[in-house]
């Protein structure tokens, strides 16, 4: 039996030369000060227009301080031992390090996720009071690794489980591959032509969208690639239903992080009402 992992998954993913270096941690950063150096230079009002024409999408190249780029990417090669590996034929194979593990290895991680300074920038661009997801989604803020020829995931939505919308930030962490996100956009406004479109985001880069309206997939990486993104999830209302809670969480077990990881915190929950 596998311990940690779901599915039919190899357990560890390579570590690359780079992961081995000796060179000293680096401090992490303030993360609203960070956010705010960068989102005070862009012209917010005009992105939210872009962001409503591209119905509920928006891609921009360069968002990240540096000092907060460098600190993802050690986070990420720091992580390598701790992905879990998951593998659903035709649809997905990659590696992914849920919040669980990133709350306790990778802190800055989390207080990015929570930075006040981002969270109000998001709310400026999608029109919307934004909340942090429930501490027991791992898909809160996770880390996305394609690492082994075929890593990809294909054609889906972010789809919401809660009563309200749900946002996704993606945010390029590192990228020595050739994995491409490719999308269409407008596919569920019958009034508007499907557009489709294709990015590769570089380390600082983002990608923010509404998961009910883009349709999205990465491509295959091929071999001897590196791709890692960082992903961020808002929510409106963190309200969800029983059923669709179980449906949510079969799906995270199966084709994310695991059911050790998955359920482990639901039953602590139900350890602390006891
Ligand atoms: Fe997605």
């Amino acid at each position: 039996m596998h311990a940690e992992n779901d599915v039919i998954a190899p357990t560890s993913v390579e570590r690359s030369p780079a992961s081995l270096s000796t060179t000293p941690a680096a401090p992490a950063p303030n993360a609203d000060r960070a956010v705010a150096s960068r989102t005070r230079a862009l012209d917010t009002r005009r992105l939210s227009k872009d962001f409503v024409d591209q119905g509920a999408f928006l891609y921009l190249d360069d968002f990240l301080a540096p000092d907060v780029t460098a600190q993802l990417v050690q986070s990420a090669r720091g992580l390598l031992d701790e992905v879990n590996r998951n593998y659903l034929p035709g649809h997905k194979q990659g590696g992914s390090v849920s919040r669980h593990t990133i709350d306790r290895l990778a802190p800055f991680i989390a207080e990015l996720y929570r930075s006040k300074e981002l969270i109000g920038w998001l709310e400026q661009l999608s029109g919307d009071k934004l909340q942090v997801s429930p501490a027991d989604d791992p898909h809160a803020y996770a880390l996305y690794y394609y690492t082994r020829a075929g890593d990809h995931i294909g054609w889906h939505y972010d789809t919401s489980y809660y009563d309200g919308r749900r946002y996704t930030l993606l945010l390029g962490v590192i990228d020595e591959s050739s994995c491409r996100l490719d999308y269409e956009l407008h596919t569920r406004n019958p009034d508007v032509p499907d557009q489709p479109g294709s990015v590769q985001i570089p380390p600082g880069g983002l990608v923010f969208f509404d998961g009910d309206t883009l349709r999205h997939r990465i491509t295959p990486a091929g071999a001897n690639e590196m791709r890692v993104s960082l992903t961020f999830e808002y929510v409106t209302d963190p309200n969800m239903r029983p059923w669709r809670r179980f449906i949510s969480n079969m799906k995270d077990a199966i084709a994310y992080f695991g059911f050790r990881q998955v359920f482990r915190q639901m039953a602590k929950r139900g350890k602390d009402r006891a």
